[in-house]
């Protein structure tokens, strides 16, 4: 579903990412981690195509990123689904509408669009705000509003960054247990975190620890103690 080969990206004379390599098979799930400024957002940015490719090679879910034209973007964004780690809520729009919208944009039939707003509104608590307008709820209700956006799609990849920055442990854990729901019906999954328990919470996942740009760590399932052991960082995972 995810192959990078060797991708390196720079803004301006800073660079982000150094010669990052990563594969993941379709139905995974990895957790990327790493202290503040690593690189996770970058990394994810490439992967939806919203940073364009410079150096290596990578395809998602069947594209190949370098080069893609942006009237492909369409495309691969049909496959793929993100949560921002700004959420990136339309506040003018009820949390319905803004739910609704990639349906919308997909062409979907209202009574199928209402059924499954109103089916993932009601896995993430947020029935009850349903009609409020986004700019009137707080941080963690906003956040949830961006993961219902994002999976009401079913996509084949979810990229989500820090999707439970904003939310206490319960509502995270809560959180993660629909994500691991989506995945158990084979949404591949990529998700960027600095909180221990949530990696915790999917001990089947894998994890990829970045540092300073750098891939400088790697686990497979059940194996997060010699991550921790090659590569000792300030990040709470460990
Ligand atoms: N648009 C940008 N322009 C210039 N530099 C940037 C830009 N975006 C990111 N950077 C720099 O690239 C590096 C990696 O940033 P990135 O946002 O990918 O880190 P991160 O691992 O997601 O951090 P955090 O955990 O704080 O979200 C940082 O040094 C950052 O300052
Ligand atoms: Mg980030």
């Amino acid at each position: 579903m995810v192959d990078v080969r060797r991708v390196s990206h720079n803004f301006g004379t800073h660079w982000a990412l150094k010669d990052v390599s990563l594969s993941l098979e379709k139905g995974g799930f990895l957790f990327l981690t790493g202290p503040s400024g690593a690189g996770k957002t970058t990394l994810l940015r490439l992967l939806y195509g919203s940073l364009p490719l410079t150096r290596g090679a990578a395809e998602v879910a069947g594209f190949q990123l370098k080069g893609l034209k942006k009237t492909r973007l369409p495309q691969l964004r049909r496959q793929v689904s993100v949560v921002f780690q700004d959420f990136r809520v339309l506040p003018d729009r009820t949390v319905a509408e803004n739910v609704a919208l990639p349906l919308e944009v997909r062409g979907e039939k209202r009574r199928t669009i209402d059924r499954r707003v109103n089916a993932v509104l009601r896995s993430l608590n947020l029935s009850s705000k349903s009609r409020c307008l986004c700019a009137e709820l707080s941080g963690g209700e906003q956040q949830r509003v961006a993961i219902a956006r994002s999976i009401v799609v079913n996509p084949k990849l979810l990229l989500a960054d820090e999707p439970t920055g904003n939310l206490d442990l319960d509502l995270a854990m809560h959180l993660m247990d629909v994500f691991k729901q989506f995945h158990t019906f084979g949404t591949t999954i990529i998700l960027a975190t600095h909180n221990r328990e949530i990696v915790r919470s999917v001990p089947h996942a894998r994890r990829l620890e970045l540092a300073d740009g750098q891939v400088v760590g790697e686990a497979q399932a059940g194996e997060w103690g010699p991550v921790c052991d090659i590569a000792p960082q300030e990040d709470p995972v460990c």
